[in-house]
């Protein structure tokens, strides 16, 4: 029996795959070297690593810059990224780390094997009724006392969940929604999934001129109940 892939994932793959590189030049790093982002990425790490060597999944790793960053504080990671290109872009930067073709929808991996999830700006591009789904494979493959970190653009507290769609890129025609949430949004949708969240942070956005558009910067951290 056939398993077809749902358009949403086709329609994101084809998007990413046509602006990969244009993406990669310039977005130089998923964290745009914002201080709070890398402390925030720091206390992951140290969160992760204080729960042993078992490895983090990077969820949406598009380009690797944040994977890289991750390895560079000592944690065992790859990525996992819906867009062949995109992954292509990645294994040629970073010849050191592994990145695989796949979805956050249906992983390719063992249950209870991740010592932490990381997906920042990716969960974005999946629908409301997908959702749960991703989260659910977060905490199937999570190991007890495993630690997620998700960041995604969000509507201030209050807003509604909006959903935008984009026609053009970099001068490139595409057809990409985007799912902005409130981080009370996805914490719910996270403590359905069986994962405790123990942090959240929403900052003010940065200029983001390309974009033409400024959104607040939101980060969740969160666990899968019991120990390693
Ligand atoms: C905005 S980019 C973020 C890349 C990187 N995390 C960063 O912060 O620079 C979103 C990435 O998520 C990937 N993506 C979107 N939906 C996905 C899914 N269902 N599973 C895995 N990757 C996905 C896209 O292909 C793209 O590379």
């Amino acid at each position: 029996m056939t398993d077809p892939t749902p358009d949403f994932l086709q329609a994101t793959r084809s998007a990413y795959d046509t602006i990969a590189r244009d993406y990669t030049a310039h977005v130089p790093d998923g964290l745009a070297e914002n201080p709070l982002d890398v402390a925030l990425l720091t206390a992951f790490a140290e969160l992760v690593r204080a729960n042993g060597p078992a490895p983090v999944a990077d969820l949406g790793s598009g380009p690797g810059h944040v994977t890289a960053r991750l390895h560079a504080l000592g944690v065992p990671v790859f990525g996992i990224d819906l867009s062949p290109r995109m992954v292509a872009l990645a294994r040629a930067a970073h010849p050191g780390l592994r990145f695989h073709v796949g979805s956050m929808t249906r992983l390719d991996l063992p249950d209870r094997t991740l010592g932490g999830v990381l997906a920042l700006y990716s969960t974005i591009h999946v629908p409301d009724d997908h959702l749960p789904t991703a989260f659910a494979e977060i905490h199937r493959t999570l190991m007890p006392g495993g630690q997620v970190l998700l960041g995604f653009q969000s509507g201030a507290s209050g807003d509604e969940d909006r959903r935008t769609h984009l026609t053009e890129r970099y001068g490139h025609e595409i057809s990409l929604d985007f799912h902005w949430r409130t981080p009370e949004t996805v914490c719910g949708l996270l403590a359905a999934a069986g994962l405790e969240p123990h942090a959240r942070v929403l900052r003010e956005p940065e200029a983001e001129p390309e974009a033409g558009r400024r959104l607040p910067r939101a980060f969740v951290l969160a666990r899968k109940p019991g120990v390693a």
